[in-house]
């Protein structure tokens, strides 16, 4: 990709949001200590999801969660347009510079309520980091960005749901199961599809 075409580039929401967040009000504990702009490698950048990021690898990542079907780079950027225009998604990656590929994502969906005085609450959704960067913070440290950004926008909650065996990893970042309000149901319309 050309210096030109970078330039053009759209982000899905201000990266300056991310200079903002204050890691230290996360229960999580990172050893060595790494936060969204300084995440302990000169090459690792964490950063809104962009225009160009199809030809990163993007959906490629999402594959290791999840099927994503063929989608063509023009359906891509449709999407992407449609969630900047929203405003609400918080689509936030992790890059390799060195290899100019996406190595992690994790998305904040904020859903606008009339309750709590029109309050607020934020969804976490499509955590996944890249296979080979696995066991070295950054799933914790993706998480810990949208977290934070979801507070400082000023949700009043978070939730997510999550297979049984990353409950460990969740608790470590400071969510709980509550008490009575911790179950999660689902009416599938895509039987066939399985997605
Ligand atoms: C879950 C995932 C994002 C974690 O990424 P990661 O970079 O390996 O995680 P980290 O290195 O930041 O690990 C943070 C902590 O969680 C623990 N952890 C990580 N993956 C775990 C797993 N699959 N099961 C249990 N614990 C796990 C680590 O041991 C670590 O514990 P510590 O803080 O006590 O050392 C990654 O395994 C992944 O992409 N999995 C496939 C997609 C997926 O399942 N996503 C979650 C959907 S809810």
């Amino acid at each position: 990709m050309s210096s030109n075409k970078e330039e053009q580039e759209l982000y899905l929401y201000d990266p300056s949001l991310l200079l903002k967040l204050d890691f230290y009000r996360s229960p999580a504990k990172f050893n060595p200590p790494i936060t969204c702009v300084a995440p302990g490698e000169p090459w690792l950048k964490v950063r809104p999801l962009k225009s160009g990021d199809y030809r990163r690898g993007f959906l490629q990542i999402l594959s290791q969660l999840t099927s994503i079907g063929e989608i063509s780079e023009v359906q891509f950027l449709n999407r992407f347009a449609e969630m900047r225009a929203k405003g609400d998604y918080y689509v936030t990656v992790i890059e390799d510079l060195r290899k100019n590929k996406i190595i992690g994502s994790a998305t904040l969906v904020i859903e606008r309520k009339f309750i709590h005085s029109c309050g607020n609450r934020a969804h976490l959704e499509d955590v996944v980091v890249d296979d080979t960067y696995r066991g070295k913070q950054l799933g914790k440290l993706i998480v810990v960005t949208v977290t934070c950004l979801a507070e400082y926008l000023g949700c009043y909650k978070m939730s997510l749901e999550c297979k049984d065996k990353l409950i460990a990893f969740y608790r470590s970042i400071g969510y709980v199961d509550e008490p009575g309000n911790s179950n999660s149901m689902t009416l599938r319309y895509d039987k066939q599809a399985n997605l």
